[in-house]
């Protein structure tokens, strides 16, 4: 398909616009921007549509238009405790406002013409959509490969008895899917748990309908689940990723944080010697009690590393933000810790005196972590978490995962062994490895590189196929 456009007709090509859709989470919305500017920077004009629930700041890209949906979310649904009732229903209620919003998109004949519609995959509803206004429609997948393969194996898993999850079973390894075992597999607790996985059916089925699949991810990394998955589900495949490396190649940065990034943590880590830190930050979603809460600030004193942790307002049950901590707390431990609302992460990982990332491996901050060579202390929270904490401390080989759960003195131990022990040493050569591969898969003859290259003529070819059936 791809060979019948030739090069003068690409180039007269240009200039088309792309409409692209992302679920309004932080995680979710950093590698959206980021692809948005990746393919600005190869031509495309962006319009983003996005809801009014944690809508983006149009100031910060003068280069994009912005569409915004009201999506009427009732209330007690905006706050995102149930994860997964919060996106079934975006679902179920964003279906007419954005139908509305693209369909006045494309008869816009001011603007120039929609060559394709890029969601994000968990937003589903929209496949529905682009059938019945006529537009290609692409998926971008924020999250890993390796944990689309368990997302897609979802009716498997169910059949053979994996799922739902019984607390008899956590330890047995699923032998379909290898080195995971049943705690690993990406559930989150919901009011409903059949919700779960009818948004996992409709994620991976409304993937399999589109035209085509963007990964922020890289050949090198995930060849095997790519290849596997590639397999099963029959559409093109372009893994592009790491986006916010890709980008920083291409252009200049702004900013799709819907929190203030405190910069005071730089000039903290300033000061610190080379390699001794130990980076703590459980994203933009997760939760903790507020005994979990002091049993990480006693593991982190106690380890006598110097710590830089996220607090964000709201990670604590019942606090609006540090208060559970004893008084005086930080001023005991002589300037060796260091406590932000949120933090510049790609800066602090990038800085030299960060040695450790203790994450809750979300995707962007286990790849974050890879393109910067910080090896991991894992504790995933939920979902797709739980299987990339597996891949990076079973199968790469680049983490250690807290399998005690939260003791001050399994974090003691675990972050010694990461940050001064032998075993740590191991760990951090093979993400040193890993990091260069991270590196070449963007250079000029790289596999990310030509995926991006083969992306944009594959949209371009999407467009002259609707051309010529309309
Ligand atoms: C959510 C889901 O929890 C996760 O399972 C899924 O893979 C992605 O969406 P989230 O908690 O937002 O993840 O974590 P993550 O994917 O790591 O994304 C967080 C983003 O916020 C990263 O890009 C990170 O750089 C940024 N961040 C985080 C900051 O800018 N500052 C901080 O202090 C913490």
């Amino acid at each position: 398909m791809d060979r019948q456009i030739n090069s003068v007709e690409m180039e007269q090509r240009k200039g088309r616009r792309l409409v692209l859709f992302p679920l309004p989470l932080q995680g979710h919305i950093n590698p959206m921007f980021d692809l948005a500017n990746i393919l600005h920077s190869r031509g495309f004009s962006i319009t983003i549509i996005h809801t009014t629930f944690n809508s983006p700041n149009p100031s910060n890209y003068p280069h994009f238009t912005f569409r915004i949906i009201s999506e009427d979310l009732p209330e007690n649904n905006r706050c995102t405790k149930d994860l997964i009732a919060f996106v079934s229903m975006l679902n179920a209620i964003c279906g007419l406002p954005f139908r509305d919003c693209l369909a006045d998109l494309l008869s816009d004949t001011s603007e120039e013409p929609i060559a394709c519609l890029i969601s994000d995959a968990i937003l589903y509803f929209t496949q529905d959509v682009a059938n019945e206004l006529k537009v290609p429609r692409m998926v971008l997948r924020t999250g890993a490969a390796s944990s689309f393969c368990v997302f897609s194996s979802f009716p498997l898993l169910r059949e053979k008895g994996y799922l739902p999850i019984q607390d008899s079973q956590l330890e047995e390894p699923i032998v379909e899917l290898p080195p995971l075992r049943v705690k690993d597999l990406p559930v989150i607790h919901t009011n409903d748990p059949e919700d779960l996985y009818n948004v996992v059916v409709g994620m991976v089925e409304q993937s399999k309908a589109s035209n085509g699949m963007i990964w922020n991810t890289f050949e090198e990394l995930e060849g095997t689940s790519l290849a596997t998955l590639h397999q099963k589900l029959g559409v093109p495949f372009f893994p592009i990723g790491p986006f916010h490396k890709c980008f920083a190649v291409t252009s200049s940065t702004t900013s799709s944080s819907l929190l203030t990034h405190d910069q005071s943590c730089i000039s903290w880590l300033d000061k610190q010697d080379p390699k001794s830190v130990i980076y703590v930050s459980f994203g933009s979603l997760a939760s903790i009690s507020e005994t979990q809460f002091l049993e990480i600030a006693w593991g982190l004193a106690n380890s006598n590393q110097p710590f830089l942790w996220v607090v964000r307002p709201g990670l604590v049950h019942g606090s609006n933000w540090v208060e559970p901590l004893p008084n005086g707390f930080l001023e005991t431990l002589g300037g060796k810790g260091h406590i932000v609302k949120w933090a510049p992460q790609q800066q602090v990982l990038a800085h030299p005196s960060v040695g450790g990332f203790w994450t809750h491996n979300g995707w962007n901050s286990t790849l974050e972590s890879i393109c910067e060579g910080v090896p991991m202390v894992c504790m995933p929270c939920f979902t797709d978490q739980k299987v990339n904490a597996r891949y990076v401390s079973e199968v790469w080989g680049i983490g250690l995962q807290l399998e005690k759960g939260l003791e001050r003195g399994e974090i003691e131990k675990t972050i010694k062994r990461l940050m001064v022990d032998k075993d740590g040493e191991n760990i951090r050569e093979r993400m040193l490895n890993l990091k260069e591969k991270s590196n070449l898969c963007l250079s000029e003859s790289g596999s990310s590189k030509q995926a991006l290259d083969s992306l944009v003529y594959h949209i371009l070819s999407l467009e002259s196929l609707t051309f010529h059936t309309h």
